[in-house]
């Protein structure tokens, strides 16, 4: 699983990491991403240490789950902060959910230094980063990044977006090797181990490109009907370069809108849950099958 991995990475993502099959493993494989993200701050030993974990302004929920269940606080902010105070963990997440956002190296790059001046780990969840649509999103382990040294950093990766496989809960963490070693070692007392047939799986999705690229073309024209069906029903798409979103908003309260989606039998998320700064916003998703959103752009119209 590990070679298939390391494999993966360098393909689809210019990224070399340390000697896979090593005493230190580099990259792990863990029950899809989710349940990482939610234990990460607890498996990193922070829980109890009266410190915060940063996340994105708008975010997906579980990164702040993961936090409180470590009794940890937790602040928004999109840039590295001119205070590190208590700050022990990073989460960035790009291609972003639910706005699809993708971080420039620039701003990458500045919360890698960031990390290393403060000594603070910096972990990017990049379930997303096969589904770039007007950028290629870049791995926070990629050379123009990292350099050749992942030390404070991680990633996150799941082949739940990319081969459509949720149900079989296959996630990769990959990285600094010391600490994917910690995360590892506590795992292995937890039971946390992901079950033989499920890494197989796995080896078969990570080492096949194509089912990735057909899929990948699936989520392209949805996106673009449906893209074009919200804009025509005067709504504005924000970010949305990337990733399984759209964006929209009516520049009205994100509840008003859901309602008058909910109208023409269309269900979107509403922004306020992913956090305050995204309460004029709704999330439409491109996971509907053909034929739904095909019924939404006819709705829409
Ligand atoms: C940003 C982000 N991270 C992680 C996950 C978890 O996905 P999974 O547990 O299926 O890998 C999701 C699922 O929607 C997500 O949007």
């Amino acid at each position: 699983m590990r070679a298939s991995a390391a494999g993966w990475l360098r393909r689809r993502l210019g990224v070399e990491i340390a000697d896979p099959a090593g005493a230190e493993p580099s990259v792990i494989p863990t029950v899809g991403s989710k349940e990482l993200v939610a234990l990460l701050p607890t498996l990193l030993g922070l829980q109890g240490s009266a410190t915060t974990v940063l996340l994105p302004e708008i975010a997906y929920p579980t990164y702040e789950v993961g936090a409180v269940l470590a009794g940890l606080s937790v602040r928004r902010c999109d840039a590295p902060p001119a205070d590190a105070g208590a700050v022990s963990l990073v989460w960035l997440n790009s291609p972003g959910n639910p706005h699809g956002r993708v971080l420039t190296d620039e701003q990458l790059r500045a919360w890698v230094e960031w990390g290393r001046a403060h000594g603070v780990p910096v972990v990017a969840d990049e379930c997303y980063i096969t589904l770039g649509w007007d950028v290629s999103p870049r791995s926070i382990l990629h050379p123009a990044i990292a350099g050749e040294d992942h030390t404070g950093l991680l990633a996150v990766h799941s082949l739940s977006k990319q081969s459509t496989a949720a149900g079989y809960r296959g996630g990769l963490l990959s990285g600094d090797p010391v600490l994917v070693r910690r995360v590892w070692e506590v795992r292995r007392h937890l039971g946390l181990l992901v079950p033989a047939p499920v890494q197989a799986a796995m080896v078969a999705a990570l080492d096949d490109d194509a089912h990735v690229d057909a899929q990948r073309e699936r989520y392209r024209a949805r996106r673009e009907r449906l893209a074009a069906a919200v804009r025509g029903a005067g709504m504005r798409i924000d970010h949305s370069e990337a990733g399984l979103y759209l964006w929209a908003t009516r520049d009205e309260d994100c509840w008003t809108t859901i309602d008058r989606l909910a109208g023409l039998g269309i269900v979107a998320a509403p922004g306020s849950f992913y956090g305050a700064a995204g309460a004029r916003h709704v999330r439409l998703a491109l996971t509907a099958s053909d034929e739904r959103i095909d019924a939404a752009v006819e709705r829409l119209r």
